[in-house]
């Protein structure tokens, strides 16, 4: 059996990945530290696949327990997915993020490619687009981050391109996911969200669920069909099939390889706000407030060539969104405690 290393695989989109993966027969070891995750969720896996991935409780800047954790296991592929996420909080704590994103994705990935990892997949981010003159980004554009969260996934993906630069035996596939939203259709595992989520789609599922009175929605002056800023939605579980064609893509290339993971196409805040009501058939009391500064008006992914080299397009709409969010948000009513 081909053993794969998943870093973060307790989170949201890592937890998707590991049970795609574990239904293609591949032995997983999740290494989390659990920082925005629970261990509960390795049963959850188990409920849905019928099999336990081995966990490392462990940091990825731990450099003895990564250097431990490759000498004793042959890897046929790392992904990696841990680290610190939220834009807002990396504006407030740049130190920290720096530390726990950049200094421990350095340290990981030095290891990995001593021990001659073959396949390596990064998770990095739309962030590291910024502020662009068109809506549409395509992996080619000039990148130009304006968060700490973004400036530190290029950074790292710099650091990649240095490896490569180095030594031209090493492949890489980077993944740049633009808003990944959803839940397992099971509703078993989805995204548990904390106090302070500041993301869209959990905050209209608790508003529809009642948790939330009322919505608050920031800005509705953007020069946009409804006046609320448009953003590409991916549902996670399209992602995760993503994860498991770039697997597959690897043997054919030898480089980095960038893929945006999108839709291709732009929702508004007040097309999700209506969605979710059709299909929770409950109603969203909502309210304006101002526009957060650095928001963008418009931002959507070019799929091409994901769509082209990976073989790969989401195949889950708005509406199938919303109806695994709202099953998730029914059976996990207070998260995963
Ligand atoms: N969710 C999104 O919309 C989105 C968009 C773009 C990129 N990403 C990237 O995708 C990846 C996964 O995101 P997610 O939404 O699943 O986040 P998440 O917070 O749910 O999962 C990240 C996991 O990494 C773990 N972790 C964090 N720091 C760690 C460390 N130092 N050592 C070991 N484990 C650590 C956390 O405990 C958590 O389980 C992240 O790299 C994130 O930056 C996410």
């Amino acid at each position: 059996m081909k053993k794969i290393l998943v870093t973060g695989g307790t989170g949201f989109i890592g937890s998707h990945v590991v049970v795609q993966l574990l239904n293609k027969n591949y032995q997983v070891f999740v290494l989390d530290n659990l920082s925005n995750s629970k261990k509960i969720v390795l049963e959850k896996i188990r409920k849905i696949t019928g099999k336990l991935p081995n966990f490392i409780e462990g940091d990825i800047r731990n450099i003895n327990l990564i250097n431990q954790i490759f000498n004793e296991n042959i890897f046929e592929g790392l992904m990696h997915f841990a680290a610190l996420k939220s834009l807002s909080d990396s504006e407030i704590n740049a130190e920290k993020y720096y530390d726990n994103n950049v200094v421990g994705s350095n340290n990981l990935l030095d290891i990995a490619v001593k021990k001659n990892i073959k396949k390596i997949i990064f998770s990095s981010s739309a962030a590291v687009y910024g502020n662009q003159k068109s809506a549409k980004v395509v992996e080619t554009m000039l990148l130009d981050p304006i968060t700490n969260y973004g400036k530190n996934k290029l950074l790292i993906e710099k650091k990649i391109q240095k490896f490569q630069t180095e030594s031209k035996n090493i492949s890489f596939v980077i993944f740049r996911y633009f808003n990944a939203v959803g839940a397992h259709p099971s509703g078993i595992i989805g995204e548990d969200i904390r106090e302070t989520t500041s993301n869209l789609m959990p905050l209209v599922s608790k508003t529809a669920f009642g948790q939330i009175k009322k919505l608050t929605i920031f800005g509705n002056d953007y020069p946009t069909k409804d006046g609320t800023g448009l953003r590409d939605y991916i549902h996670v579980e399209d992602l995760a099939a993503a994860h498991i064609k770039g697997l597959e893509f690897f043997p054919k290339n030898k480089n980095i390889s960038t893929f945006n993971l999108g839709v291709g196409k732009a929702y508004s805040v007040l097309d999700v706000v209506k969605t979710f009501e059709l299909v929770s058939k409950r109603k969203i009391p909502y309210e304006f407030s101002k526009k957060r500064p650095g928001d963008l008006a418009e931002c959507y992914a070019d799929p091409f060539l994901a769509n082209s080299d990976l073989q790969w397009k989401a195949k889950l709409n708005l509406e199938d969104i919303c109806r695994d969010v709202w099953n998730f948000q029914i059976k996990n009513p207070i998260g995963y405690e």
